[in-house]
């Protein structure tokens, strides 16, 4: 695609860039984005239905299962150019500031630095009760126990209707009303506090430059709405910077 020169130079002169990734950042890497139909044994499951509190405690063993398989998906995956592009324009940039809603852990293995996990990670676990994170706990059984309190484990992710975890949510809130720049890729921009964080940018003046493949709540806010596949858009849009 043909990158706009608006954009090019909102990220050339950016001072503080905002980036929040979702799971279309992840989605050329074959971890499956939280709303495309799950494959295989989960396509009959809704996510939605899986990722709860409720989901847990009326069976912790199927959300186990679902989300070993999500973390052998995830473990399996390599970072793709997005991921990539996203450390090169950290190398750019004076100050970036990158928010995920993935869990996968992929901006990390590609080398990002500093990443906000809005919604945790999914390879942690938790305690159900002391709501610690658990390092060493045996994973050979359906459902894994606190070592310490022998109470249930938990994958160490936000589930729906859970809060965000106060240090992530409070540097995000932080770094959106400071940037200069707010770069969206491949998020629905559908569920808050996180679809909120381009609001708190723009209203301090922040240019908004939205990466998905379709239209989003954030489409018609957006400065520039650059259409295609993140791991291709953000890697034309780092070669079009003075590197
Ligand atoms: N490049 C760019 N965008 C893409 C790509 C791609 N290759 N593939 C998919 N997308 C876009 C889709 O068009 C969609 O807008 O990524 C977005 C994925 O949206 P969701 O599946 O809703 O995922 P996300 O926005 O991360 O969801 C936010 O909600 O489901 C909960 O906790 C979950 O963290 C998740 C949060």
């Amino acid at each position: 695609m043909s990158i706009p020169r608006g954009a090019i130079s909102a990220v050339r002169d950016a001072q503080h860039v905002f980036v929040l990734t979702g799971s279309g950042v992840s989605a050329e890497s074959g971890v499956p984005t939280f709303r495309d139909a799950q494959s295989g044994l989960w396509a009959k499951y809704d996510p939605l239905q899986l990722a709860t509190p409720d989901a847990f405690l009326n069976d912790p063993a199927l959300v186990w299962r679902w989300y070993r398989w999500r973390r052998e998906l995830a473990a399996r995956a390599t970072p793709n150019p997005g991921h990539l592009a996203l450390v090169r324009l950290a190398r750019f940039v004076p100050q970036l500031t990158l928010v995920t809603q993935n869990v996968d852990g992929l901006h990390q293995k590609a080398g990002s630095r500093d990443v906000v996990e809005f919604h945790g990670n999914l390879f942690e676990n938790r305690c159900l009760n002391e709501n610690v994170i658990v390092t060493d706990a045996a994973e050979c059984v359906d459902v894994p126990l606190c070592p310490d309190c022998g109470g249930p484990l938990r994958p160490g992710v936000v589930w729906f209707g859970e809060a965000i975890p106060a240090k992530p949510l409070e540097t995000a809130i932080a770094a959106s009303s400071q940037c200069d720049l707010f770069l969206s890729v491949g998020t629905s921009s559908a569920v808050w506090p996180a679809a909120g964080l381009a609001d708190s940018a723009a209203s301090n003046g922040a240019s908004i430059i939205e990466i998905n493949l379709e239209a989003t709540p954030l489409t018609s806010d957006s400065h520039y709405n650059l259409v295609g596949k993140s791991g291709e858009v953000l890697p034309e849009l780092l070669d079009c910077l003075p590197l």
